[in-house]
């Protein structure tokens, strides 16, 4: 990418005059696991894929932020005394809710121009939103001098995205954005916020699948999903008071007490509980390499989000049904908030030609639609420089 960065160094220079003085990136994400369970204090499992939000940056005088996006091809303004949700402006709420983040945590920024652009495919539930973010955070880091503890800086982007943007996600996507590491998936416990590093030991390529249909982090109907999660603990507390969240409630404790919880809030449940235990599995069998056990663990987590958290979608069902007819190894399974989007595939090496050559045929088939690939490496999370 690095011809990109000369090319975008040189329109920074036509647009804003001078030259960048911070470059910044940030990788989206994969979620190998753990879907729908971080906003309820659940677990994850998640790594940095190869396609970076990068930021180019300068300070100027006075108190307005200039945004140029190269990737949409708008141009925006923000004034750092007058921070606010702008309506419809999504990259810009996006920026303004980050600024404001960074101000209330008592950190002075300048005025800047920045300059932005994406190979996180946007829509696909690769958390180009996040990569975005968390390249905006690490050159504001780099302007301003200062550095902020990693789970403040998701913090940080986790609200802009509740306060200023209007969707009320966890903190899987800035986690991984930040922290990510090549080679490695990341196992975060969304409640204590502490992680650990698991390597990717399956001798396995790492295969994106995009349905062609645009995942609409369908913000009402993601923030639905979350409600429905509340509304289960609420009935819950009702025999066990002490349940703060999903994250509570044992296989043992649901076994008895699921009967009290009315549908549909009961399946969301089932879904979050029994997704939190195959993520302790596929962690483990992820660093042993045991890819039987993760095509098992992928396609029970995919039933689980197609039955009981219904976020799944036809298509997205029918490029996991593909896999399999491939070969049963394959894990394979929707990646990220579901309702469109992408499926997430680990592949046998000798069998990435097959998947590939049979999703490019049957697909289009079956649904009329016509997939992107993205073969993907793992990557280190954000990072900034002076140039
Ligand atoms: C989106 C959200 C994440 C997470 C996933 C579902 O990507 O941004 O916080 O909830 O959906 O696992």
């Amino acid at each position: 990418m690095m011809s990109r960065t000369g090319d975008s160094a040189a329109s920074f220079f036509d647009w804003s005059g001078a030259a960048p003085t911070v470059e910044a990136r940030a990788p989206g994400r994969v979620n190998l696991i753990g879907e729908h369970t971080d906003y309820n204090d659940g677990l994850v499992l998640p790594a940095a894929i190869t396609y970076d939000a990068h930021v180019l940056a300068r300070a100027i005088q006075g108190r307005t932020v200039r945004l140029r996006s190269l990737t949409l091809g708008q141009e925006g303004t923000l004034d750092l005394d007058d921070l606010h949700p702008v309506a419809g402006e999504l990259w810009l709420g996006y920026a303004g809710g980050i600024l404001h983040g960074i101000k209330d945590a008592g950190h002075r920024l300048p005025g800047m121009d920045l300059l932005i652009w994406s190979e996180v495919p946007m829509g696909a539930g690769l958390s180009s939103s996040a990569a975005y973010e968390m390249a905006l955070v690490k050159a504001f880091e780099e302007i301003g001098g200062f550095e902020l503890p990693d789970m403040e800086a998701v913090r940080i982007a986790q609200r802009a995205d509740w306060d200023f943007v209007g969707v009320q996600s966890g903190i899987m996507d800035q986690s991984i954005s930040r922290l990510g590491k090549a080679g490695d998936a990341l196992l975060l416990d969304c409640r204590s916020l502490e992680y650990r590093y698991v390597p990717m030991n399956v001798d396995a390529a790492l295969i994106i699948c995009h349905t062609g249909i645009p995942r609409e982090l369908a913000r009402s109907a993601y923030n639905e999903r979350r409600e429905e999660c509340e509304s289960a603990v609420r009935a819950l507390q009702a025999s066990e008071p002490e349940i703060r969240s999903l994250r509570d409630v044992t296989p043992e404790i649901w076994d008895r007490l699921k009967d009290t919880v009315p549908e549909p809030y009961r399946d969301r449940a089932e879904h979050v509980i029994t997704e939190n235990a195959r993520v302790f599995e596929a962690a483990d069998a992820l660093e042993r390499g045991d890819l039987a056990s993760l095509a098992a663990l992928f396609a029970a987590s995919h039933e689980s989000l197609r039955d009981l958290y219904q976020v799944s979608s036809p298509e997205l069902d029918t490029l996991v049904e593909i896999a399999h007819e491939v070969d049963s190894l394959i894990a394979a399974r929707l990646t990220g908030a579901g309702f469109g989007g992408c499926t997430v595939n680990l592949v046998p090496l000798e069998r990435v030609e097959a998947f590939e050559e049979r999703v490019l045929e049957e697909y289009p088939r079956r649904t009329g639609r016509t997939p992107t690939m993205y073969p993907a490496q793992t990557a280190n999370g954000a990072s900034a420089r002076h140039i």
